[in-house]
């Protein structure tokens, strides 16, 4: 297979975090790339710099060096606007503590990318649309009797599964997971990567983080994150 048919690609990738005199470099040459409707997960121990990566490639963070694609596009020259648009759209992000607003019920909390991303203007002419995507994205994930609850009011599957429908909500080309199942007992996370699995039947390409060999072995491809770099299998 070559190399062009990564949809999202990380090249020669390096990035270090200054603390104070000293830089820390976590990416020292990083190459990664995850194929349309591919389910890929990242491993490495903690402190490899996995979440790192995983920002970079949903631009998140910028790399000090190095290039990320989308499409063969480099994410760099992206003007500002669709920047944005690739954060709120192109990918969608699904985190271990969730990030829910404890404030919106669990149907706004789905269907609120859709509404940043449109614009008061825009929302008026598809909250309708959104609104029933939102629901039948809930009904998908077994959520459908829980539209009106507050997240607080959920066990932490019940929340993932709401921040994963978040995630879906504007119909990401890639969905990022850093750690989806790392908060939750293992029969609840179970629940959680059978969702992946699902949606990657479904086609929906998956890049996911994980120290957890036994989550990551429920990816079709594994790759490790070990001093700086992607290890050669
Ligand atoms: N904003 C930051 N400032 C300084 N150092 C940082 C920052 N973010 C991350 N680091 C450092 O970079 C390294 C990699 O962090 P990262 O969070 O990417 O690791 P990780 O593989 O996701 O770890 P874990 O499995 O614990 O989540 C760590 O040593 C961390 O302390
Ligand atoms: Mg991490």
């Amino acid at each position: 297979m070559s190399k062009n048919d990564f949809i999202l690609k990380a090249e020669s990738i390096y990035k270090s975090y200054r603390m104070g005199a000293t830089a820390v470099e976590v990416l020292k040459g990083v190459d990664f790339g995850v194929e349309k409707g591919e389910f890929v997960a990242i491993v490495g121990t903690s402190g490899s710099g996995k979440s790192t990566l995983l920002h970079i490639l949903g631009a998140l963070d910028r790399p000090d060096k190095g290039v990320v694609a989308f499409a063969g596009r480099d994410l760099s020259r992206y003007s500002s606007g669709e920047l944005n648009r690739f954060r709120n759209k192109t990918v969608g992000f699904v985190f271990q503590f969730y990030h829910l607003l404890d404030e919106l019920n669990v149907l706004e909390n789905v269907f609120l990318p859709t509404m940043v991303s449109k614009g008061i203007f825009g929302w008026f002419a598809c909250r309708g649309w959104a609104k029933n995507r939102a629901r039948e994205l809930l009904g998908q994930l077994g959520l459908g009797e829980r539209a009106n609850h507050k997240p607080y009011q959920l066990s932490g599957g019940e929340r993932q599964r709401v921040a994963i429908g978040r995630a879906l909500m504007n119909e990401p080309s890639v969905l990022l997971a850093d750690e989806p199942t790392g908060n939750l007992d293992s029969a609840t996370g179970n629940g959680i990567l059978k969702v992946f699995e699902e949606l990657n039947r479904a086609g929906q390409t998956i890049v996911m983080v994980s120290h957890d060999e036994r989550v990551a072995q429920r990816a079709g491809r594994i790759v490790t994150l070990a001093d700086g770099k992607i290890r050669r299998a």
